[in-house]
C-alpha cells in the first residue's frame, strides 16, 4: 500500500530519543535541537496583534511582500545579493521545495558528514544519491575529499554552517573550497544557514552567498528567535529556482503562517546579541566541562558540541547514558560513523551541570 519511494525512510532518531525523554519524569534532557528561551515578548506581542487584526487568511503564496523586501535587506546586510526571495514553513520547507525543485533520480548530492538528518532523507525521497564527505576528526572541510566526491552525476551541494551536530563554522577559506569546485562543475549550492546568529567566535558570518551567485541560501527564524513552533523561513537565490519553488508551495504548503510572518518583520530588527552571549557560556561550560575526560572540538557557533563516545558504538554509550537518565543523541543518527553523540547545550545551566555531571561519571 505505502509507496515504493518510502522503502527507505526512517524515523528520525533525534525524535525517536525525544519520544524516550517525554515517558520519564525529569529526565536531563539534553537531545533538542531548541533554543530554551521563548519568543521575546515583543515580537510575541506583535503576532497576537495581527491575529486580533484578522490577518489570518491565506497570504500570497511566496510570503507578503514586506517581509520579502525585509529579508532581502537582511541578505544584503550580510553581503548575500539574491535574485529572488520566497518565504517557507521553516527551514525545513525550504529544504523540501528545494529538492523537490532541483534532484532527479540518480542525481548526486554532495553533503559533509555530520550532516542535518533530514538532507540524507529528502534527498532519498527524490531518488537522488546522498553522496557524503567525511570531515572527520576536526569537522573542517578539505579540498582532497570534496574533490574526490564529485563526479559527472554531481548536482549539487549542501552545505550547513553554523553546523548541526558539529557546530562548525566554516572559515572563508573553506567556503572557498566549495565554491571554486562548484563553478568549475557547474554545481548549485544550497547553503542551510539557519544557525547564522549563534556565532560565538566572530560576529561576521561567512557564508557561500557571500561568494558564489549559484547559491540558494535558507534561513530562518526557529532557532534565532526561537519560532520553532511558528514554522517560518525563508530561500533566496537565483530567480529561476525561487519561481519553481514558489509553484510547489501553491501544491504543497500553500503559504507560511500570516501572523508569523508579520512578527518576522519585527524579528529581524531585533537584537538577541544577549541571548547568543548566554549561549556562548552554555558552550564554554559544556566544553570546559567535558574536554578532560572527552575527545572534543570546541564548537565555533550553533548550540551543538559532538563529542567522541567512549567505546566502540555511539548507540550502546547513549543507552548508558539514558539509564542514567540522560538523553543525548548517538553520532550515527548524523553520520555514517557511529563513534560520536550530540548534546543540544540549549538548556538551563543547571541541567547542563548534571549532564556533564553524569557524563564524566560513565565515561
Ligand atoms: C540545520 C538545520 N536546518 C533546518 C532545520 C529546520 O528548521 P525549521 O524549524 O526552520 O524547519 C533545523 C532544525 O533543527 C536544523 O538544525
Amino acid at each position: 500500500m505505502i509507496a515504493k519511494r518510502l522503502a527507505n525512510i526512517k524515523p528520525s532518531g533525534v525524535r525517536k530519543i525525544f519520544d524516550l525523554a517525554r515517558k520519564i519524569e525529569n529526565p536531563i534532557n539534553l537531545s533538542i535541537g531548541e533554543p530554551d528561551f521563548d519568543i521575546p515578548e515583543p515580537l510575541k506581542r506583535e503576532g497576537i496583534e495581527w491575529i486580533q487584526k484578522g490577518f489570518n487568511k491565506y497570504t500570497p503564496t511566496q510570503g507578503i511582500p514586506e517581509l520579502r523586501e525585509k529579508i532581502k535587506e537582511y541578505l544584503e546586510g550580510k553581503g548575500v545579493k539574491a535574485e529572488e526571495v520566497m518565504v517557507t514553513t521553516g527551514v525545513t520547507g525550504g529544504i523540501l521545495l528545494s529538492c523537490l525543485t532541483l534532484v532527479d533520480p540518480g542525481d548526486e548530492i554532495v553533503i559533509p558528514d555530520p550532516y542535518f538528518v533530514m538532507y540524507e532523507y529528502v534527498v532519498l525521497l527524490m531518488g537522488g544519491i546522498p553522496v557524503f564527505v567525511d570531515t572527520y576528526p576536526d569537522f573542517t572541510l578539505k579540498k582532497d575529499s570534496f574533490r574526490k566526491a564529485i563526479t559527472e552525476k554531481t548536482k549539487m551541494i549542501i552545505i550547513n554552517s553554523p553546523n548541526n551536530p558539529t557546530g562548525a563554522v566554516y572559515s572563508l577559506e573553506e567556503l572557498k573550497i566549495v565554491a571554486d569546485i562548484a563553478k568549475e562543475h557547474n554545481l548549485l549550492v544550497v547553503s542551510d544557514d539557519i544557525y547564522d546568529k549563534y556565532l560565538f567566535e566572530t560576529e561576521h558570518h561567512h557564508c557561500m552567498g557571500q561568494i558564489y551567485p549559484k547559491t540558494l541560501t535558507l534561513g530562518g527564524f526557529s532557532k534565532s528567535w526561537a519560532m520553532t513552533g511558528w514554522r517560518l523561513g525563508f530561500a533566496a537565490g537565483p530567480g529561476e529556482i525561487i519561481q519553481q519553488m514558489t509553484t510547489l508551495q501553491q501544491y504543497s504548503f500553500t503559504c507560511a503562517p500570516s501572523f508569523a510572518q508579520k512578527a518576522a518583520i519585527k524579528a529581524l530588527d531585533y537584537d538577541v546579541s544577549e541571548l547568543i552571549e548566554r549561549y556562548r557560556r552554555k558552550r564554554d561550560l559544556v566544553y570546559e566541562g567535558l574536554r578532560g575526560k572527552y575527545t572534543v572540538q570546541k564548537p565555533k557557533g550553533a548550540f551543538y558540541i559532538f563529542p567522541e563516545a567512549k567505546g566502540e558504538d555511539s548507540w550502546k554509550f547513549v543507552e548508558e547514558a539514558i539509564e542514567n537518565n540522560l538523553f543525548i543523541v548517538p553520532g550515527s543518527v548524523f553520520s555514517k560513523r557511529n563513534t560520536h553523540f550530540r548534546i543540544s547545550f540549549a538548556a538551563s545551566d543547571e541541567m547542563l551541570m548534571k549532564g556533564i555531571e553524569i557524563l564524566n561519571r560513565i565515561a
